[in-house]
């Protein structure tokens, strides 16, 4: 397995020629937007929800990008970079204005989206680490009012993430408004009498593609679900915590400010989300092994 080969300006190339201009917009004004695709065993779990979301994202920012090529160009960065033994990997694909002379206003129609892609191989934490569950604290959440859009512009993530590891914490919670909104890069979940909670798909949160999927597993599951806004102060009535994402699947989350959550233990509806995760990923595997014979 490597990561050597990227994607940029329409070639797979080795990384160590990929080589952006100094005034793409991306490296000056954060002007792009990405996806995170995750791959188990080369095979990719609801491919066309991230190029959707990646459609939905460069309309918001209005970047004149056809995404019919998209699919491909990640399934092939899994496979040049021999990542399909891998157990996970992931895709990052990153669309930018392009390149042009800084200016606050949107260049000539006739400057290209510069696209850059990579793959590689992910770890989730062993099962010990998982079934102890993570530690969290609560930060503001600085973000702007449109973190619906997978915008590039992620230093506020990137403080609130390191806050926590400051903390000698896992994971982040942003709150905005007394709301514990999310993660800094994946959603959150309460269970509170037994109902998992979730804030709702608004311009507040990103609208994960795990979270969804988690949604449709807790309502085939029979678990009662409901999307609105969680209360920093219900944390500490919460019989469990998660995140959710790409990068975590579901994260079982035990511990926040100091805090042990419910008993401290990695509980019951958390343990069941994940297996049903787990098995959907096992049944999207078996599924494209089938399609392939
Ligand atoms: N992050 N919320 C935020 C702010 C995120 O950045 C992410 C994903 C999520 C979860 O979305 P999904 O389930 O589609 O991965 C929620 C990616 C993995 C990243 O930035 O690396």
């Amino acid at each position: 397995m490597s990561s050597n080969t990227v994607y940029l300006g329409g070639r797979f190339i080795p990384k160590s020629e990929a080589v952006v201009p100094v005034e793409d917009r991306g490296f000056l004004l954060a002007d792009a937007v990405y996806e995170v695709v995750p791959f188990y065993e080369g095979v990719p779990i609801y491919l066309d929800r991230h190029v959707e979301r990646l459609r939905y994202s460069l309309d918001a920012v209005r970047i004149d990008f056809d995404t019919a090529d998209v699919a491909d160009i990640a399934r092939r960065l899994v496979t040049v970079n021999g990542l399909e033994r891998e157990d996970r990997s992931i895709v990052y694909l990153q669309v930018t204005r392009g390149v042009a002379p800084r200016t606050h206003w949107f260049p000539e129609k006739t400057v290209e989206p510069t696209v850059f892609g990579y793959a590689k191989a992910w770890t989730r934490p062993a099962e010990a680490i998982w079934g102890r569950g993570f530690t969290a604290i609560t930060v503001p959440d600085r973000r702007w009012t449109r973190v619906d859009i997978k915008t590039i512009n992620l230093l506020p993530n990137v403080l609130a993430f390191q806050a926590a590891k400051d903390a000698n914490v896992d994971d982040a919670i942003l709150v905005r408004d007394g709301v514990a909104i999310e993660g800094a890069h994946q959603n959150f979940w309460a269970v509170i009498d037994g109902t998992v909670v979730t804030h709702a798909a608004t311009n507040l949160i990103l609208a994960g593609i795990t979270r969804g999927v988690v949604l449709e597993l807790a309502r085939a599951a029979g678990i009662p679900a409901a999307e609105r806004p969680i209360q920093v102060e219900e944390l500490a009535v919460a019989e469990e915590l998660f995140f959710t994402g790409a990068t975590g699947e579901v994260r079982p989350c035990v511990q926040v400010d100091g805090k042990a959550i419910g008993n401290g233990r990695v509980g019951p509806i958390t343990r069941a989300l994940s297996a049903a995760f787990l098995e959907l990923v096992e049944r999207t595997k078996e599924e494209a092994a089938a399609v392939a014979r």
